[in-house]
């Protein structure tokens, strides 16, 4: 049995339930207000005028109805219309007896209604006996005959059987028949608007939940979701569109991660068969005898010895990488007065800025010891990398290495500028990758390197729990900065 069908049973049983429950009060409310356990039989009709009086009183209008068809003179006999009223009031009714225009005969409980002029006209065909009437605020049922005294005369006379009603009893009895079919239009309606907003809050998302779930079974990821609403359902739905998403972002780095490994191999390829060929190429030389000079051997050697040691270089940084990638490098964190660091290491840089004609600035250098959480020789190396960066890359002079250190309360900023040629806006987001080299040749000659430095660079911020980052302006020069956290 679906939702939707379970939904619209409940809705109708909640209806029909409400309707019984209210037929049920309003019985009881009206034996209660009217004390008369019959009204059940009245209970569908919508006047007194089909049933005013009951059973007994019935039968003495009968009885006073024979006598005036049959012996109509009788009914002025007054000792026998008090008698007959007397029998009426038993039963809560009231005999009233008009010839003509006049009231012959009126029971004295109804002595201050003025019946002369709220009695209905004479109908002499009887069509209709049965009927209400109003006097003031009183309000009675009757039944009543019409009949001539005398066919000679044409004296007319009128039996009434009088009942009163009360108001309020009468109201009730009008009315529930419209209370109960409005009762019952309202429930209808409520039910209806009801089914109406839970399919559109549950079942509508439920459906859309389904959809989604479909078409990731199919394979298609980018079925979105929206949730109409911020309650348990529109909850669900977000939250299964936070796990659709997940799941389309881990399949795309799993995608990425794939296309990285390919490209990874191709570049270790490269990056190792290019030396190997030259090593090859001067071997051959050398087996060949064309390094007939002790001068020539040297030259073919020492070529041999470079190229061994480059892709030794590469191989231990492609190692070190893999090592930090991996997280299996441990580091050794300790407490470092950064200025007296950042001095030292420009230092051992000396004799290669001097050789290249640089000039090495200091920015905001903080005048009280400042303390970070580091791991010296990463941490030097990562400096090297980026200086190593400026040397190869600043192309003309004037040369200039900016460094700037900035900190606040917990972090501390170290940026390394340089005025060279900068690196194009597009390649700034992927100049930390491993390999990524923005001159895509991979042609080492005409700036050596692997793509690997600022790769390690990197790994170590991040195992320092730190950010790295690069702006930089084509013609203007590149800043790469990173954050260390302050200790105290
Ligand atoms: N200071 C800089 N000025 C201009 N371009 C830079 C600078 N620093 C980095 N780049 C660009 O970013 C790329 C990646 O730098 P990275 O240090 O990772 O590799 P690499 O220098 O080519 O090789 P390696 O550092 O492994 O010897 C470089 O190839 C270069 O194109
Ligand atoms: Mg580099």
């Amino acid at each position: 049995m679906s939702l939707r069908f379970r939904l619209l049973l409940s809705f109708t049983s909640v209806v029909i339930v409400s309707v019984i429950l209210f037929v049920l009060s309003s019985y009881l409310l009206s034996v209660a207000v009217t004390g008369d356990v019959r009204s059940l039989n009245n209970f569908y009709k919508i006047h007194y005028s089909l049933h005013p009086l009951s059973e007994e009183e019935e039968s003495l209008f009968l009885d006073l109805k024979y006598l005036a068809k049959n012996d109509p003179e009788q009914l002025k006999n007054m000792q026998l219309l008090e008698k007959y009223n007397t029998d009426l009031k038993m039963e809560k009714a009231a005999l009233v007896v008009r010839v003509n225009d006049s009231i012959l005969y009126a029971a004295p409980s109804l002595s201050s209604v003025d019946f002369p002029f709220i009695l209905p006209e004479y109908d002499m065909r009887n069509n209709v006996i049965r009927n209400t009437l109003n006097a003031g605020s009183r309000f009675f049922s009757y039944s009543k005959f019409d009949f001539y005294f005398s066919s000679e005369t044409k004296e007319k006379g009128s039996i009434f059987v009088i009942h009163e009603r009360s108001p309020f009893a009468q109201v009730i009895r009008r009315m529930l028949p419209i209370l109960i079919g409005l009762f019952a239009v309202i429930l209808l309606l409520t039910g209806f608007l009801l089914y109406r907003y839970v399919t559109r809050k549950i079942i509508k998302p439920l459906d859309q939940l389904r959809r989604s779930a479909e078409h990731i079974k199919d394979g298609d990821l980018t079925f979105e979701l929206k949730a109409a609403s911020k309650d348990e359902v529109g909850q669900l739905v977000q939250t299964f569109d936070q796990m659709r998403q997940r799941l389309y972002e881990s399949i795309q780095l799993q995608l990425h991660y794939e296309e990285n490994r390919k490209q990874l191999i191709s570049n270790i390829s490269h990056d190792l068969r290019t030396p190997i060929t030259t090593i090859k190429g001067y071997a051959e030389g050398i087996r060949d005898g064309v390094t007939n000079t002790e001068e020539k051997l040297n030259k073919y050697v020492s070529a041999i010895h470079t190229r061994a040691s480059d892709m030794e270089r590469l191989v231990n940084e492609l190692l070190y990488f893999s090592k930090l990638d991996l997280k299996k490098e441990p580091f050794s964190f300790q407490k470092l007065e950064l200025s007296a660091f950042l001095y030292n290491t420009a230092d051992d840089m000396s004799i290669e800025f001097h050789n290249q004609h640089v000039d090495v600035t200091w920015e905001n250098m903080p005048e009280q010891p400042l303390f970070v959480l580091a791991d010296r020789e990463k941490l030097k190396r990562v400096l090297i990398n980026l200086f190593d960066n400026c040397l190869k890359y600043m192309n003309q002079p004037p040369k200039c290495i900016t460094i700037a250190v900035n900190h606040d309360e917990d972090d501390v900023v170290i940026a390394i500028t340089d005025n060279g040629p900068g690196i194009p806006e597009e390649a700034i987001p992927h100049i930390f990758e491993r390999f990524y080299r923005v001159e895509p040749s991979r042609n080492q000659t005409v700036a050596g390197g692997s793509g690997l430095g600022l790769a390690i660079a990197q790994q170590i911020i991040e195992g320092h729990g730190g950010k790295i980052r690069a702006s930089s302006e084509l013609g203007r020069g590149t800043s790469i900065s990173f954050t260390l956290k302050r200790v105290r």
